[in-house]
């Protein structure tokens, strides 16, 4: 396994209680040694799970060991550059320690989310470098990974995984690897159709949220309850498939992939104008929020400037502390350029260095405020109590649908 983070890691335990053992290597070396003492380090994997799993997981920092690999799984992160371009510099990074070390016979498979055509003119020229030839001498896949973070109705054995290899010998090596951990495996032509089907799923979830998050718009604009129609819709048993409007789209994911396939499309001279609008509408949502902050405080006669703002959730999503790309950064940051006074309190996030925070006590928070904003959903929250505590509160993801209160309002 190259990279052991929020994908890497639930895999190698997954492997690992099949009896495999797991050579684990990663950049990082805290979770390295978080490895070497039985510690987790991903809220899905508790620590009572990974200690009886020590002596088959192998962390190491230097890719040697993976010599003696039958596979190797490369799951590193496939962020974007400052410009929004795929930055492959990780996924390169590891295919040429890889490359040093790879031998005759090893199966490789991408696991990083990736715009198609990566695996096969990205990853095979660096593993090729050497003279052993893709596909003859050693056998190349991808896989792509479908994890969710904090979901417990679907695991890794019981969630079905796509496989696509460079040739038929390399599908076949894949399938039987996965065979192993998921009960369903799913096979496709080629790692392109595989690229893209992740991507597909991504930008399915973008898009889709990204009309219930213009529909929010337009109904604060018609003073239609959006929470109601979407309820409404949802009893349609067919046809219909529910999203919630909320503060923006967070996580590893969905903001990051539909600009992997805007670059590639755009290589092939075409412009995917549905994924990219779906992004950028998604991308504004946070704006949206700090003006219904702004329009919630002004109703009380209180300006931006200097009011005491309680963010509820820092992180992405109920449930877990993964604040990558989370829109309560952005609205931070925003209300601190008009003058706000931000704190927050998440049970999942004790802290969010790059913008010199920590989470506050929830009651003295409360009842400190001026208007408190409900921006993730933790279930950890009693929501009545936060519409009793605050003398104002937004709520950007209907957590208090059947409350009435003067004191509230919702997206
Ligand atoms: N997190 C998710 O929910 C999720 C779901 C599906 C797919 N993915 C995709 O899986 C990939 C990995 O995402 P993640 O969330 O696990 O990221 P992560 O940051 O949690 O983990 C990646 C790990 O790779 C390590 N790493 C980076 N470069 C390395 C190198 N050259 N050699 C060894 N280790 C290296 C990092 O230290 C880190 O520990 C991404 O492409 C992501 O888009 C993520």
């Amino acid at each position: 396994m190259v990279g052991i983070g929020y994908v890497g890691l639930p895999l190698a335990v997954a492997f690992a209680e099949q009896g495999v053992d797991v050579v684990c290597v990663d950049a990082d070396e805290s979770k390295l040694d978080a490895l070497r003492e039985g510690r987790s380090y991903i809220e899905d994997i508790p620590a009572e799970t990974l200690a009886p799993l020590r002596e088959r997981l192998h962390p190491s920092s230097d890719y040697a060991p993976l010599a003696e690999c039958e596979a190797v799984i490369v799951c590193v992160p496939t962020p974007l550059t400052n410009s929004r371009e795929p930055d492959l510099t990780y996924l390169l990074g590891a295919a040429e320690g890889l490359a040093a070390v790879l031998k005759a016979g090893q199966l490789v498979v991408l696991e990083s989310t990736t715009y198609p055509g990566t695996t096969r003119e990205r990853l095979v020229p660096i593993l090729e470098r050497d003279g052993l030839t893709a596909g003859a001498d050693f056998h190349v896949a991808f896989s792509p990974e479908r994890i969710d973070p904090g979901r417990t109705d679907y695991t890794v054995r019981t969630t079905p995984k796509i496989v696509g290899g460079i040739n038929a010998d390399s599908t076949e090596r894949a399938r039987a690897l996965y065979s192993l951990i998921c009960d369903q495996v799913v096979v496709v032509s080629t790692p392109e159709a595989a690229e893209l089907a992740k991507l597909l799923e991504n930008i399915f979830r973008s898009v889709n949220i990204a009309l219930v998050n213009e529909l929010s718009q337009l109904c604060d604009r018609l003073g239609i309850d959006v929470w109601e129609v979407i309820d409404a819709a949802a009893t349609k048993p067919f046809g219909f498939m529910r999203f919630d409007p909320g503060p923006g789209m967070g996580g590893h994911c969905l903001p990051v992939d539909p600009f992997y396939l805007a670059f590639k499309a755009r290589e092939a001279d075409f412009y995917p104008e549905f994924v990219e609008l779906a992004g950028k509408v998604n991308q504004t949502q946070p704006v949206f929020c700090v003006e219904r902050i702004e329009r919630a405080l002004n109703e009380a006669g209180k300006p931006v400037n200097g009011s005491k703002i309680l963010l509820l959730g820092a992180s992405y999503k109920a449930g877990i502390g993964d604040v990558r790309e989370s829109p309560a950064l952005k609205i931070v940051r925003m209300l601190r350029e008009r003058g706000g006074e931000v704190s927050y309190h998440d049970p999942h996030v004790a802290e969010l260095p790059d913008l010199g925070l920590a989470s506050v006590a929830l009651e003295p928070a409360l009842a400190g405020a001026d208007l408190a904003a409900i921006v993730t959903a933790h279930p950890e929250l009693d929501y009545a109590r936060v519409v009793e505590a605050a003398p104002l509160v937004v709520d950007f993801r209907g957590v208090t649908r059947g409350i009435e209160a003067s004191n509230l309002t919702r997206l």
